[in-house]
């Protein structure tokens, strides 16, 4: 009755065995993926798309995180919760990063915190490692820098796999506990899951990595349009929908409520 700890996740690699992560932003879908045993939950800043509206990451703070994290610590018991450090709350500085980060630890409730880079934010892990913060990395597509990759498009390929490669051993040399590869070729994901002996997690990088990763919304079918890598495993967007006009219709016909949603007296 305790909460999955990264030694967890260190014997999960050593096992070979899988796991599931999702996003999760709110206290009563929280409860729900830990109840059904997802061992880690990232409050994402993907927040910024499906719970505040934004085009991209970009815009989302820490103020408009923290109280979601917060959220989904308090609904949750055993889930690992990971703080996704929002763009522009990290990169300035390894003093910087912790600062934000000891925010989510002791705001948001988070055991972990996620942020995006490679060799680029190397000394940030090692301060928040040794401050006793576990890190997650997170390489390939980072959407916090879609200005710079010119849209959201598959990385690593070609010569630009050695590069990954590169920043993912640098990110375990610095102390990540583990490193999400997104929108990777599978075999480019292969080998960095292979040579690493801290688990890969995979949005787009194929079956081969160690876990997956999906936003919830992506997963359940409730987001309006989702990329390739997305399989929608429920249909909530066409569940919600119909429950909504069936509401609306039984109002309008005065048909709800009905005496058995009615008070006597
Ligand atoms: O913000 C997010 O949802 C993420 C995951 C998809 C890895 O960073
Ligand atoms: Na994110």
């Amino acid at each position: 009755n305790r909460r999955v700890t990264v030694r967890d996740i260190a014997r999960a690699k050593e096992r070979g065995e899988r796991w599931p992560m999702l996003t999760a932003y709110d206290a009563l879908t929280a409860r729900i993926f830990d109840e059904a045993g997802i061992p880690v939950l990232l409050v994402g800043d993907s927040a910024a798309n499906v719970v505040y509206g934004y085009d991209t990451t970009v815009p989302v703070t820490v103020d408009e995180l923290l109280p979601l994290t917060a959220s989904v610590a308090r609904a949750t018991k055993r889930a690992m919760i990971v703080g996704d450090l929002p763009f522009g709350s990290y990169q300035g500085s390894p003093e910087q990063a912790l600062a934000t980060a000891a925010r989510f630890m002791k705001e948001g409730g988070a055991q972990a915190v996620k942020l995006e880079g490679g060799r680029r934010v190397a000394r940030q892990v090692e301060t928040l490692v040794a401050a006793g913060i576990p890190v997650m990395g997170h390489i390939g597509l980072t959407p916090q820098s879609v200005n710079t990759l010119g849209g959201y498009r598959v990385q690593g390929r070609g010569e630009a796999g050695a590069d990954l490669l590169a920043d993912a051993k640098e990110l375990e040399h610095a102390g990540a506990f583990a490193v999400v590869l997104e929108c990777v070729p599978t075999d480019l994901a292969a080998t960095i899951t292979e040579q690493l002996s801290i688990p890969t997690v995979g949005i787009g990088a194929g079956p081969v990595t160690d876990a997956q990763v999906l936003v919830w919304q992506d997963m359940a079918g409730l987001s309006p349009n989702v990329a390739k890598f997305v399989k929608t495993f429920a249909d909530l967007n066409t569940t919600l929908s119909e429950a909504t006009k069936s509401f609306a219709e039984e109002v309008v016909a005065g048909t709800f409520p009905d005496k058995e949603h009615s008070y006597s007296s």
